[in-house]
């Protein structure tokens, strides 16, 4: 399907989705919102993606931000909106989707491009990467979930200094804060996403996908995460993936996972 505002190509049970307006470091204008759901639902509903990787186009930015030139006119009443409708489409989408997704932060993510990152499974860095909440910098907050992730990743206070300062991280700096997992060159970050992608890929796409409404359940209010790891470990129990994977153990051969 043909899309403006970003690519998306599927290669080896991986698909890359590019955010590609380098021109505007990535921005993301409602337009970009709206193709991003709707690739990661195409890639989410296709059987042969096991994982979604997403990255920004150009050697500079992952994502530069929410597009400041579409909000800068917004009353109270659009400002509120904006922020519903991004969180549904696109943040907490991803947050909950069942197949796994790498965030390849290859320069700047600020913003909302930060609070993409934050909202996929996991962050894997550049070592040019820039990171920062700098909405405050704006007469603003964060209002992609940045105030909520933030302080999940790297701890409350670490998030309170950067919403406060609107300063920006080094990818190093990003590491040892927890906020990304590894950082690499730019040149080999997608590499090393796709060697993660293909550990991912070796285990059973429903176990995993039970594991990450587990482990999400522990950053929902209301609902008690040890019942839905209870919930989800059960359900594994009736799955052709846990029967070929014990058994596979046991006949001492690798697993050959059905999916279902
Ligand atoms: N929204 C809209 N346009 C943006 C943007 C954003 N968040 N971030 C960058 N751009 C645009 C710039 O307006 C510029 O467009 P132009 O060439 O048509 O003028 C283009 O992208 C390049 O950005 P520029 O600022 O010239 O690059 P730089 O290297 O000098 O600075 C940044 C890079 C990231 C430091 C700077 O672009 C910036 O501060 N961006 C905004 C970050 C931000 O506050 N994000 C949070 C938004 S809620």
């Amino acid at each position: 399907m043909p899309y403006e505002n970003i690519l998306s190509e599927r290669n080896d049970g991986i698909t890359t989705i590019t955010i590609n307006r380098p021109n505007k470091l990535n921005a993301l204008n409602k337009a970009t919102i709206n193709e991003l759901n709707q690739a990661f639902k195409v890639a989410d509903k296709d059987k042969h993606t096991k994982v979604i990787i997403i990255t920004g186009s150009g050697e500079k930015a992952f994502v530069a931000g929410a597009d400041i030139s579409e909000f800068a006119h917004f009353d109270v009443k659009e400002g509120g909106k904006l922020a519903a409708k991004g969180q549904e489409l696109l943040f907490d989408y991803i947050e909950n989707l069942s197949t796994p997704v790498i965030a390849a932060v290859n320069g700047f993510a600020l913003g909302g491009g930060l609070e993409l990152a934050m909202a996929c499974h996991f962050r894997i860095a550049s070592d040019n990467a820039k990171m920062g909440l700098p909405e405050t910098s704006l007469g603003v907050i964060p209002g992609y979930g940045g105030t909520q992730r933030l302080p999940q990743l790297v701890g409350k206070g670490r998030a309170m200094e950067m919403v406060m300062t609107a300063g920006m991280i080094d990818a190093e700096t990003a590491k040892a804060y927890g906020l990304v997992n590894h950082v690499t060159t730019q040149d080999e970050l997608i590499a090393l996403c796709e060697k993660i992608a293909g550990k991912i890929m070796r285990n059973s796409t429903v176990a995993i996908k039970g594991a990450i409404k587990a482990i999400n359940a522990n950053y929902k209010d209301g609902v008690d995460g040890y019942k839905e790891e209870i919930k989800q470990f059960g359900k594994c129990f009736g799955t052709d993936d846990f029967t070929e994977g014990t058994t596979a153990f046991l006949e001492k051969r690798k697993a050959e996972f059905p999916g279902t």
